[in-house]
């Protein structure tokens, strides 16, 4: 009875262990990473991670619980961290004073030698101010930095200027920086057995190939004679050739995890970067439970300006992303070149397609089928026969041939894999995107694709042969097919994207890790590459605004963002009317933009205020707690309540009468005395009055306030637009105004 009784008790002491094993253990596995963002840092002194680990301990009940869960503190920027938390912790976190808001940390993601030429900016251009350009440092969140592309060579650079507070991570695979990539950082906070992806390497070298190629578009030496395997020869270069470059390598295979961006933001903007690239996105939120303008609203408040891509999921409408305000975003535009390969068949016919195709043909003529001629036609298919599906083909009817396939897919990795040599595919939607295949590949029109399946069919001897791609001259800008459009509904009276900038087809440096098309199969390395994206857009504004900076180092950041929109290039080509904003990016006008729409933070805040943010958390997002209440300010006035270069509104009931009020008020960055008149262009339907439409200036810095009324009748056209124009005979101010009516 005795041993019985003992043995009893220590089953039971083990199965309580157990049992408290099993709780422990299932808690842990129950939390999440979490956010918790505090606003700017406090008046009162620096954050330490001691006050977040207070916080932390009185919610989660221990000391070492709340060391355990804690995964980063931002303090240098901002005030919050990051930490592992149950969900009912995150909302008692939520509702403590002195937290703004607290999220789920979420993956977001990223979003490519002429095209500094086709914008008017010439290499051998006088107007540059190299003295201010070679102390610009343009900062960079991103997949890292690959330091042997040939754009980051630091020949006659001086050490970094005096300013810059940055670092470089001493690790492996990276080789460190130099006088022209002065910062490099990598941040894998949330770093879990298993999530970095087999390429991935702990510090900041580049292992995707992205990162590079942002930095070198924006700010890449001058390097001659650039391409990849000869398509798209010339010279490569950045925006501001002599800019310095901060890498912060948030960005890995799994995505760019939130955590990881606010670490990036909070090192970049205290090491003092002067403008920040971000081509990166994912779904719109709430701005302060968003990392990118949660970042880009300390960086506004720091003086640096955030351009951030728009996205790329156009031609969708509602697509936009990183929507807020205080960020520059930007969408996509073609250049006036366009990559295509040809295709000559047997019988002499050509036709041709957008393609970057790298491989020069060795013979003539190579032998030619279809996927449908290749196809298993013994029993069950699997997959569609005509599009080239894999499994539906037999590969000794596709080996050594050119294989033509149907349908919006690209299969030239299938026909590889089965032993094929090139594949021409016809595309019901034309594309404007020339992919990078990993065999002589290319796109052709669906008529074309009849005519070529025709001539397969008629002998059986096809043949065909795919050749290098070239350049050809096109009408542009245009909005690109894939660049996210609006309207957007987090503060649906601002026109987002604000300004386009080329994103297709761009050659710019690269990683020797990546394979150029991204297949981990293909062999080809090279230190340039062609990328298509939003996220090459981005790095374009970023320049010119570091340009723009360079002249006018003690302009805010939406004064560098007003200069870039109203000096921008209307696009006439297509219906870009949602996807353009103010149009294709101009910076050597931005320079002189005449008159700016300056916002400073009382203007971003009073726009909070009427957004319904309250004096609580306004205090938080600008570390004062008590100067900045809304009832400090008048309340922002108009359908927007923001001084923005461009107006849009947006019409619930398409069917009623509408009349709204934009007031605006600009400053005079010109010299001497200036009087500029109004003139606006409206589409038919659409009553646009500015009042005063004349505005006087005695010198510059003077400030000078109108209002712009617009009235409108039901019209069931969705889209009317206008433009509005400043001039004072040697500048253009332009603005874009825009209906949008949301249909029934
Ligand atoms: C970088 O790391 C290497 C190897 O760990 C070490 O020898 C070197 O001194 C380090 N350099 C710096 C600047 O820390
Ligand atoms: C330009 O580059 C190509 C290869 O990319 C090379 O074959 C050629 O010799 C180079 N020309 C000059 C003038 O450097
Ligand atoms: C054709 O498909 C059948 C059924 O899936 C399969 O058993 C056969 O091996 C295929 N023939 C060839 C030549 O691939
Ligand atoms: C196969 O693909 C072609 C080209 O995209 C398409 O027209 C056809 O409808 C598809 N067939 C099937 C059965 O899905
Ligand atoms: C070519 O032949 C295939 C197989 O018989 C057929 O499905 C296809 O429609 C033909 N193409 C044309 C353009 O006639
Ligand atoms: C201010 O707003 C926050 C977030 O919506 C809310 O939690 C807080 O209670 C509000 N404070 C006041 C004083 O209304
Ligand atoms: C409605 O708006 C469209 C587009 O702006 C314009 O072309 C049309 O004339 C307008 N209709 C009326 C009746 O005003």
């Amino acid at each position: 009875m005795e041993i019985s009784h003992g043995l009893l008790l220590l089953l039971f002491n083990l199965s309580l262990l157990l049992l408290a094993e099993l709780v422990n253990g299932s808690t842990d596995t129950q939390r999440k990473p979490y956010i918790v963002y505090m606003g700017d840092l406090p008046k009162t002194g620096a954050v330490t991670a001691a006050d977040h680990h207070s916080l932390l301990s009185a919610v989660v009940g221990s000391d070492r619980m709340a060391r355990d869960s804690t995964i980063h503190s931002y303090g240098r920027s901002f005030n919050g961290f990051a930490a592992r938390l149950l969900p009912h912790e995150a909302k008692i976190l939520s509702e403590k004073e002195g937290v703004v808001s607290v999220f789920p940390n979420t993956m977001r993601k990223l979003h490519t030698t002429r095209s500094w030429d086709f914008l008017g900016m010439r290499e051998k251009m006088k107007k540059r101010n190299p003295k201010a350009e070679i102390n610009m440092v343009i900062g960079l969140l991103d997949t890292g930095i690959w330091m042997d592309c040939p754009s980051f060579k630091d020949k006659g650079y001086g050490p970094p200027p005096t300013k810059w507070k940055g670092k470089c991570s001493n690790s492996s695979g990276f080789t460190g920086c130099n006088n022209k990539v002065i910062g490099a950082k990598y941040y894998d906070l949330d770093h879990q057995p298993g999530m970095l992806g087999k390429d991935d390497i702990l510090s900041p070298v580049d292992t995707d190939g992205h990162g590079t190629h942002t930095a070198s578009t924006a700010a890449g030496i001058v390097v001659k004679n650039a391409s990849l395997f000869g398509v798209g020869k010339g010279t490569a270069r950045g925006g501001v050739p002599l800019a310095r470059i901060a890498m912060y390598k948030v960005c890995w295979y799994t995505g760019c995890s939130d955590m990881n961006l606010l670490a990036g933001f909070d090192d970049a903007i205290a090491d003092g970067v002067d403008v920040l690239s971000v081509s990166i996105g994912g779904t719109v939120g709430p701005f302060f439970e968003d990392p990118i303008a949660i970042g880009a609203f300390h960086a506004m408040r720091r003086g640096v300006l955030v351009s951030s891509s728009a996205g790329n999921d156009g031609p969708l409408e509602a697509t936009v992303q990183n929507v807020a305000p205080w960020i520059l975003t930007v969408g996509a535009t073609g250049l006036d070149r366009e990559f295509r390969s040809q295709v000559k068949l047997g019988n002499g016919m050509k036709a041709s397609g957008v393609s970057v195709n790298t491989f020069s043909p060795r013979k003539k003529m190579y032998p030619l089928t279809s996927g449908t001629l290749a196809s298993n036609s013994s029993g069950a298919y699997w997959g569609n026969v005509s599009a080239c599906d894999w499994a539906s083909l037999i590969p000794e009817e596709v080996k050594g041939k050119i294989v033509y396939c149907m349908g919006n897919r690209g299969q030239d990795f299938n026909i590889r894999d089965l032993g094929g040599i090139g594949t021409i595919m016809s595309l019901d939607e034309p594309t404007d995107i020339g992919f990078t295949f990993v065999i002589p590949s290319t796109f052709v029109t669906s008529e074309e694709g009849r005519k070529i399946d025709k001539y397969i069919n008629s002998t059986k001897k096809a043949q065909a042969v795919i050749y290098k791609s070239k350049a050809f001259k096109i009408a542009a800008p245009f909005v690109s097919s894939f660049s996210s459009r609006g309207p957007q509904d987090l503060s649906p009276n601002i026109l987002k994207p604000d300004i386009v900038a080329p994103g297709l087809d761009i050659l710019a440096g690269y990683s020797k890790l990546a394979p150029i098309s991204g297949d981990p199969e293909d062999r080809r390395f090279a230190n340039f590459n062609i990328l298509t994206g939003t996220s090459m857009s981005c790095p374009h504004v970023a320049a010119a605004a570091a340009y723009v900076k360079s002249f006018h180092p003690k302009w805010s950041p939406a004064a560098i963002k007003s200069a870039l929109m109203t000096t921008a290039t209307t696009l006439k080509i297509k219906d870009n009317a949602l996807g353009s904003g103010s149009g294709q990016l101009n910076p050597r006008i931005a320079v002189h933009p005449g008159l700016v729409y300056d916002i400073p933070t009382s203007g971003y805040i009073r726009f909070l205020c009427k957004e319904g943010y309250n004096s609580t958390t306004i205090g938080l997002l600008t570390g004062g707690k008590q100067k900045y209440k809304c009832s400090n300010f008048r309340p922002a006035l108009g359908s927007d309540g923001l001084n923005y270069p461009s107006m849009h509104l947006q019409i619930k009931d398409p069917t009623a009468r509408f009349s709204a009020v934009f007031y605006r008020t600009v400053t005079s960055v010109g010299h001497g005395a200036s009087v500029y008149k109004a003139t606006v262009k409206a589409t038919k339907g659409l009553s646009v009055r500015v009042v005063p439409n004349t505005l006087s200036f005695q010198k510059a810095h003077q400030r000078r306030s109108f209002k712009i009324v617009l009235k409108g009748k039901p019209n069931n056209s969705r889209i009317q637009s206008a433009f509005l124009e400043w001039s004072d005979s040697k500048h253009k101010v332009k603005s874009p105004i825009l209906v949008y009516r949301q249909s029934i």
